[in-house]
């Protein structure tokens, strides 16, 4: 029998703590506040961005929110951004990804100063992650951790496979379990050989894009499965990169598509956030 890893329960007390945080610090005259910029009107950025902004809400967390136009140039966005880095009220600053074609993320992701940059999408972040140093993780990986350690599931010492290598979620999930002192596989799409790769996991955590790709006879008997894809199937019905039906035959433990990784990413973000309190 499995345990199914509940990310809706395990986000909502991750919020519930930051909350408590969040009170205490303000007691000490000490306010939080996010910056929200949003480029265009894309409806899932839109959801994206709300759900942000009423995390910080309920948090008690103070957001400033910047919706720009569809035309917005690049000069323009820089500016902005350069306005709230030297802005002391303004602790993190959030542009939602993606950007229109004609403004160039990478230029912009770096333009964020990395004592602002609670998406931990900066090359300082990643570089000072990877060399364990101090600074702001990804959201998704670091929920993922959360998720894992919360569930009672040890780490250290683990055979821990990542399937995926994006910068966003692969690569920093990486690094944070081998932080954990994982033994740390990462697997892509040249991998050979990637279901026995696979079936070697304790740990197997799945980001790859590809809508229930990944079944029981790629996961070894007990093994923790965490999905982190998110796909809409022909039913219009949400889906992970996992195929849930199949793998939780096998799994120890699995988390669902939707209610397993997708709420903590906004509470890791929220995380971030009160983190930022310190690195200022
Ligand atoms: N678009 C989709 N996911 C994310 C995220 O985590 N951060 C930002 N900034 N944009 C996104």
């Amino acid at each position: 029998m499995y345990k199914l890893i509940d990310g809706k329960v395990i986000s909502k007390q991750i919020k519930d703590e930051l909350k408590e945080k969040v009170a205490g610090l303000k007691a000490e005259g000490v306010e939080i506040c996010l910056a929200v910029i949003q480029v265009g009107n894309d409806p899932a950025s839109s959801v994206y961005v709300g759900n942000k902004k009423k995390a910080c809400e309920y948090i008690g967390i103070g957001s400033l929110s910047y919706e720009l136009p569809e035309e917005t140039t690049e000069e323009e966005l820089l500016a902005l951004i350069e306005k709230l880095n030297s802005d002391d009220k303004v602790n993190g600053i959030l542009v939602q990804l993606p950007l229109p074609k004609h403004i160039d993320e990478d230029k912009v992701i770096k333009t964020i100063s990395p004592k602002k940059d609670v998406d931990g999408f900066h090359p300082m972040s990643v570089g000072a992650l990877s060399i364990g140093q101090p600074g702001f993780v990804s959201c998704t990986p670091a929920g993922v951790i959360q998720l894992i350690k919360r569930s009672g599931i040890e780490i250290e010492g683990k055979e821990c496979v990542v399937l995926g290598r994006s910068n966003i979620v692969g690569k920093p999930m990486s690094m944070l379990l081998l932080r954990e002192n994982g033994t740390v596989t990462v697997c892509h799409s040249r991998t050979k050989n990637l279901k026995e790769v696979c079936r070697r996991a304790d740990i197997l955590v799945v980001a790859i894009g590809k809508p229930e790709m990944i079944d029981a006879s790629y996961i070894k008997e007990g093994a923790t499965v965490i999905d982190v894809g998110i796909h809409r199937d022909e039913n219009n019905k949400l889906c992970g990169d996992v195929d849930f039906e199949s793998a939780k035959e096998v799994a120890g433990a699995i988390t669902p598509v939707p209610g397993g990784v997708g709420p903590m990413t906004i509470a890791m973000l929220m995380s971030n956030c009160v983190e930022s309190i310190n690195i200022n």
